[in-house]
């Protein structure tokens, strides 16, 4: 389905619906034709990351064969699919949501897979919790030595929001962070401005669209700065 023509970043924009939640690897198989055997990056809607290097981090990933997740040390691993580490800090499996973590290294929401994800998630069958769950599909790229799991370090934030108490610790996060910097995060606008995607022009005409509340303002800022 077309969300909008996306004219005003020169790219088109597109989503499929995921009738049912059934799973995070079924979002390879809905979006098989879509891809046409190209490798993707999928985040989860609900992750928020935030960090120095984060770019570069994604540029890396980007470009790698195979797969690349991301493990991010957490207290409460029991929560998320969690990164089995063999004795020489290799990866050797990644368990969802065990009830006795092999660490603490959860898998962030974030992973770039090469073309043969949809493949692969053809072959992952639903778990006991009725999903087809994304750690099935990751396991395939292990079994096959094709997984990248890099760690980001401590100086990294990342948030999963999916209960109300952890969206309201990030969105205090955020807002700590944009008061103290007076810089907005995440702001695709800003982003393709700085990347010269877009130029003062383009951005002041965005500004306008939100003219009336803060984030026009910020923009608008950013055009005259
Ligand atoms: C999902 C994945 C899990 C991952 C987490 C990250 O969990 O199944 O492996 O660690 O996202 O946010 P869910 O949101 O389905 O509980």
């Amino acid at each position: 389905r077309t969300l909008g023509d996306g004219s005003q970043w020169g790219i088109s924009l597109s989503y499929i619906e995921q009738p049912r939640p059934d799973g995070l690897a079924q979002a390879y198989l809905l979006a098989e034709e879509f891809l046409a055997g190209a490798p993707s990056a999928m985040v989860l809607g609900d992750n928020i990351f935030f960090g120095h290097g984060l770019p570069q981090l994604l540029d890396e990933a980007d470009g790698a064969p195979g797969g690349t997740v991301f493990g991010y040390h957490v207290s409460d691993p029991e929560r998320y699919g969690v990164v089995d580490f063999d004795a020489a800090g290799q990866a050797r499996a990644i368990v969802e949501k065990p009830q006795v973590p092999p660490s603490n290294y959860a898998v962030t929401g974030l992973y770039f897979l090469d073309g043969s994800a949809p493949e692969r998630a053809r072959g992952v069958r639903p778990s006991a919790r009725g999903e087809l769950e994304i750690t099935t599909l990751l396991e395939t790229y292990l079994g096959d030595g094709l997984l990248s799991v890099k760690r980001m370090g401590r100086g990294y934030a990342w948030f999963d929001t999916g209960t109300h108490a952890s969206l309201l610790d990030a969105g205090n996060f955020v807002r700590t962070l944009e008061e103290r910097q007076g810089m907005q995060t995440g702001s695709p606008d800003e982003i393709a401005f700085m990347h010269r995607w877009i130029d003062a022009a383009a951005l002041r005409s965005r500004a306008e669209k939100f003219r009336k509340n803060a984030y026009g303002a910020y923009l608008e800022r950013l055009a005259n700065s």
